[in-house]
């Protein structure tokens, strides 16, 4: 049966190629930002008593009221702001249905949507199936800052949003303050709705996370989205949540309610131990992160490739120009074939391929054996 038209151009996503290839090759798999190592026990724990307890019908559509009021809890921790468990907390399947669900709520038939590339998967489709027009800008090597001659030409009447990724995938970029208020300032004068994905928000190196929805006059018009899977081990579990004003939860529950209603009941549980998790857990998190950040990109440098040391994310985009290969597509062939090692070409980020060829993305998430073992064999690209 073919695919639909409004799909049948998007194929299948480049992590499910590449973790599939991995697989198959035996190669050690960098690519697909998912760890190798597991959640903690507290998160864990919590969801099979949830189990035990009998928590396993169906959810209110809008979370757990525990789990809501312990997002609710840690944004008045994160951000000083109160906000309304009930009505501005939306739990969802993962950030991804939570950004589904944002664009199908606020989305009108031609309306745009300013996304920066390279983009996350599903930002494009999401905002396509939702009749929306996805208008990409570019952050360009080696500074890959905001345009914002570039943004400012982009608004139009008919922009409605702006969708912001902070720690950004697959940059590692983690927005400065100078540039979100710049956005901040577009959004207010120009009345744009600010999406943000802040799913690595506790995965900053340098410098400190900005959440967009605490810059003046910005809680109003921002809808901020995250989730449990990176910060607690757990990428499988898909639960995230949006947050946001009363008036824009709505917009996010409508499109929420036909794609799958309610999330699993236990997770919500666990979730709600995750985001219970003291200062200690968040450290030590970081501390671990941060020693296999340095791992792999002094290794990286030491092997030849121009590496852009992430302050944000456990992703690290490298240049393999190096090595001699066409581009980003033959770099990773070429590694998976030949070296062993699996990680993702980032031209299907891309509008602009050419800004995306020179590049390849290696995720760190994974154990340091794992990753002493990968480093030998990209010792190999040296010969
Ligand atoms: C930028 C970004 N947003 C969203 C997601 C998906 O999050 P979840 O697994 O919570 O759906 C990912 C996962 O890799 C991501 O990198």
């Amino acid at each position: 049966m073919p695919v639909s038209h409004r799909l049948a151009s998007y194929g299948t996503s480049i992590f499910t190629e590449m973790t599939r290839l991995a697989n198959e090759k035996g190669a050690i798999n960098l690519s697909q930002g998912f760890p190798d190592f597991d959640g903690p026990d507290f998160v864990r724990n919590a969801a099979i008593e949830a189990i035990r307890a009998g928590h396993n019908q169906y959810a209110r559509m809008s979370g757990i009221p525990q789990l809501n009021n312990a997002l609710a809890a840690r944004w008045q921790r994160l951000t000083g702001q109160t906000i309304d468990p009930d009505t501005q907390v939306s739990v969802t399947n993962g950030c991804t249905e939570a950004i589904a669900a944002t664009c199908l709520g606020l989305i009108n038939p031609g309306d745009e949507v300013i996304i920066f590339e390279p983009y996350y998967d599903s930002y494009k489709p999401c905002i396509e199936m939702s009749g929306g027009i996805p208008v990409v800008l570019t952050l360009a090597a080696p500074m890959f800052s905001v345009n914002r001659d570039a943004f400012e030409a982009a608004i139009t009447p008919r922009t409605r949003a702006i969708l912001i990724n902070t720690p950004h995938n697959p940059i590692g970029k983690v927005f400065s303050r100078d540039e979100l208020r710049f956005v901040a300032e577009m959004c207010i004068r120009h009345n744009l709705i600010a999406i943000t994905d802040e799913v690595y928000e506790h995965l900053v190196f340098e410098g400190e996370h900005i959440r967009l929805a605490t810059l003046p006059g910005m809680a109003e018009r921002t809808i901020t989205l995250s989730s449990v899977g990176k910060t607690f081990s757990l990428t499988g579990w898909k639960i995230g949540w949006a947050i946001a004003s009363p008036d824009l939860s709505k917009c996010v529950r409508s499109g929420r309610q036909f794609l799958s209603y309610s999330v699993a009941t236990p997770l919500q549980h666990g979730a709600a131990a995750a985001v219970s998790a003291g200062p200690e857990y968040l450290d030590q998190f970081l501390r671990d992160y941060r020693q296999r950040r340095d791992l792999l990109c002094q290794a990286l440098e030491d092997i030849g490739f121009v590496v852009y040391r992430p302050t944000g994310t456990y992703f690290v985009l490298a240049d393999h120009r190096p090595f001699g290969f066409k581009d980003d597509r033959a770099f990773c062939t070429h590694l998976i074939d030949k070296i062993g090692v699996a990680a993702i070409p980032p031209t299907p980020f891309y509008d602009n391929v050419e800004f995306g060829q020179p590049l390849v993305r290696f995720a760190f998430c994974k154990k340091l054996d794992t990753l002493n073992a990968a480093i030998e064999r990209l010792q190999k690209l040296k010969t």
